[in-house]
């Protein structure tokens, strides 16, 4: 029988409302510096719009890609797949050439057994799983990270709770490498702090130390004892070469550093919703590696359990088959490529409009983005006046610039930047 309208009003004096209050002190949270512009593009209606916000490679039709390899590697999988569990540290397959990317095919530490690493959810489920790491087992420490850095960098290692410092890393002036700000906040920081490495093609800057310069790093880090930890999640995308963006690492290696490796296969091979990664820690033996693995797959039980296998699988049959990987190779080489081309082309445009700024940085900077140098100010003018999507720091995604596109974007930003 329905209530009638008095007992229902008398049974919400009783409990104060219809429902229980247990999320009304909850905010809306702020939009995500880098995928809140994809939904803002999304949301566009205007033909002309252009994204070169969020780091996903484009083709030059603006299209999503996926590598000629992935699609192979799906052909052979597809029918032979069951959809069991992987162990806690996912696919042991991939697990191991994806160690061969890092450290080396011909690894000595890989044959000793020394390295503990466990598939995780691509780079950020890497990061987030050493951060959680650190943080169990070194409880007191702090994470030395670079100015700037990819902003989700912020957000790992505080929902980790370890204290962040920063060092100085980019000088805005030369739109190069502060050298001497980062050798002095290295000198200066703590004996035996944590330090936050990308291995190569600096995001968001697309700035990197010289080979000459990461031996030098190498070198301090190594006479403070401070502990590298590496965010790979370019290899390949520098220089079109994975093992030549692998150098930084293999520089530290030399030195005898333990270090520890966050790698990603979302932007290498496309994967980006796939979350294919590894964490890997290179430890002083093979009894401490397989304690840390073990802790590791610990802390991801209560997390996630275990990874995804789908991605897994593409990624070892492809690097597990010599002509699926040299497939592979050069298409990350023809993506490089790509970008390396636009690049030229978005400062040829821009030097031929009459730009009275310097836009040398542009080809200078390496992997998937350039620093522009433009105001937050100025990025809001060329989204608002020119459907331009990008992020407010001023970084835009060169994997989102095409033939088609690149003309509209350099006069957008000669107009935006002629009066400065
Ligand atoms: C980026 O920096 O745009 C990418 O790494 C995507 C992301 O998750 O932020």
């Amino acid at each position: 029988m329905a209530l009638s309208r008095k007992l229902v009003q008398q049974r919400s004096s009783v409990f104060g409302s219809r429902y229980m209050s247990w999320w009304r002190s909850v905010e809306p949270a702020p939009k995500d510096p880098i995928l809140g512009v994809t939904e803002a593009f999304l949301a566009d209606p205007s033909p002309d719009k252009v994204n070169v916000g969020v780091g996903a490679y484009r083709d030059d039709n603006g299209k999503p890609v996926v590598l000629e390899c992935v699609r192979e590697a799906e052909r052979r999988i597809a029918g032979n797949l069951n959809m069991e569990y992987l162990p806690m540290g996912g696919s042991v397959k991939k697990v191991e050439e994806t160690l061969k990317l890092a450290y080396g095919e011909n690894s000595e530490h890989i044959k000793d057994k020394r390295i503990a690493a466990v598939q995780a959810l691509s780079g950020t489920g890497a990061c987030r799983l050493f951060a959680d790491f650190q943080k169990r087992f070194r409880p007191e420490s702090q994470i030395y990270i670079p100015v700037p850095t990819w902003a989700n960098h912020h957000n790992i290692w505080r929902d980790a709770h370890v204290p962040q410092k920063t060092f100085r890393y980019y000088h805005p002036e030369t739109k190069g490498l502060d050298f001497t700000g980062l050798v002095d906040d290295i000198k200066n920081a703590p004996n035996g702090s944590f330090f936050l490495l990308h291995a190569c093609a600096h995001n968001p800057t697309g700035v990197d130390p010289s080979e000459e310069q990461w031996k030098e790093i190498s070198k301090l880090i190594k006479e403070k004892g401070h502990f590298p930890f590496f965010d790979m999640a370019y290899q390949g995308f520098a220089s079109g070469d994975p093992e030549r963006d692998a150098k930084a690492i293999r520089i530290f290696l030399e030195d005898g550093h333990l270090i520890g490796i966050a790698q990603s296969y979302a932007k290498n091979m496309g994967l980006y919703g796939q979350r294919v990664g590894c964490l890997s820690m290179l430890c002083e033996d093979e009894k401490q590696a397989v304690a840390v693995k073990s802790q590791l797959q610990m802390l991801a039980r209560p997390m996630y359990s275990n990874p995804p296998v789908h991605g897994a699988l593409i990624v070892s049959t492809i690097l597990g088959d010599q002509e699926l990987k040299t497939l592979w190779l050069k298409e990350v080489k023809g993506m490089a490529d790509r970008i390396i081309g636009m690049r030229t082309a978005l400062r040829e445009n821009l030097e031929k409009l009459g730009s009275p700024l310097s836009w040398e940085h542009i080809t200078n900077q390496i992997g998937m983005f350039c620093y522009s140098g433009m105001t937050p100010e100025q990025v809001d003018r060329l989204t608002n006046e020119f459907h331009i999507y990008m992020t407010r720091n001023g970084r835009i995604s060169m994997a989102g610039v095409t033939t088609g596109n690149v003309g509209y974007l350099a006069n957008a930003i000669h107009e935006v930047t002629k009066s400065t």
